[in-house]
């Protein structure tokens, strides 16, 4: 049988040559890493539940008319999307103070922002992605003016789309970082929501007792990872049918 082509194979996905001209597939595996690597483990089942959690959020932002490189789900751990040219930027929204913005100003966490902040780092593992500021990312050509303009307006779709959906279950959407990839039409390039949105790469509070439902919750020792995203997934309708969770028993009066 013919080995599919590995093309990229990265922290917590690898992707394959797809079917088709201008199409991966990309594969979510259950490694979780954090501090750029540092940190490592293999969480069971962690790849099942993304794989579903940025179906769920990519076919939403698809269907509210926000372009993303999903097209469909096709097992447990894949998901065939569109190729696109990835720019080099970890696009960061920002509700509430959190994670390095809390360090870098003195602010405790959770402190609600005077607006929803967009801010860039620069992709390179090697660098720890580092913050850059605007005028880094034209100068060294990653993006032009128009481009920055345009991921400015994404991430707040994406913002407002998430934020709501997470409230309507009882979760406050903290933070999250996109990635955003170039889709070329003749001359003409398209920008679309590329990568995962999924715990990993959101913060979520639950809105009644704070309680972490994302990655900081590997990355900071305080519980089951496996356990916080099945709770996410488990509030959204969306849990695998082979990842059993059991709710607490209800007393019938
Ligand atoms: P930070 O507080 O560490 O800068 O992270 C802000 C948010 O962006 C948080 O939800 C985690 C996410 N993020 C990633 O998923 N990958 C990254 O490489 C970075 C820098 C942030």
């Amino acid at each position: 049988m013919a080995r599919r082509k590995k093309v990229y194979e990265g922290k917590a996905k690898i992707l394959y040559e797809g079917p088709e001209p201008g199409t991966f597939v990309q594969y979510f595996k259950d490694d979780a890493t954090a501090g750029n690597g540092a940190k490592k483990d293999v969480i069971d089942g962690k790849g099942v539940l993304n794989n579903r959690l940025s179906e769920f959020f990519m076919t939403g932002l698809n269907n509210i008319g926000v372009p993303t490189h999903f097209i469909k789900r096709l097992n447990m751990r894949e998901q065939l999307i569109r190729q696109v040219e990835i720019i080099p930027l970890e696009v960061i929204c920002r509700n509430f103070a959190a994670g390095s913005m809390a360090k870098r100003l003195g602010l405790e966490e959770g402190t609600a922002l005077p607006r929803p902040i967009v801010e860039f780092c620069y992709k390179d593992d090697k660098l720890g992605d580092p913050l850059v500021p605007e005028e880094y990312v034209i100068a060294f050509g990653w993006a032009t003016q128009q481009d920055l303009d345009d991921i400015v307006a994404l991430a707040l779709r994406v913002n407002d789309f998430l934020s709501g959906v997470m409230h309507g279950v009882g979760i406050k959407l903290v933070d999250f970082k996109i990635e955003v990839g170039r889709i070329w039409d003749g001359d003409y390039a398209r920008l679309v929501v590329a990568d995962e949105i999924s715990p990993d790469s959101c913060r979520l509070w639950d809105i009644e007792t704070g309680a972490k439902l994302d990655k900081d919750v590997f990355r900071r020792d305080l519980g089951s990872l496996a356990d916080a995203y099945t709770e996410v997934a488990r509030r959204l309708g969306v849990l695998p049918s082979n990842v059993t969770h059991r709710p607490k028993p209800t007393l019938i009066n």
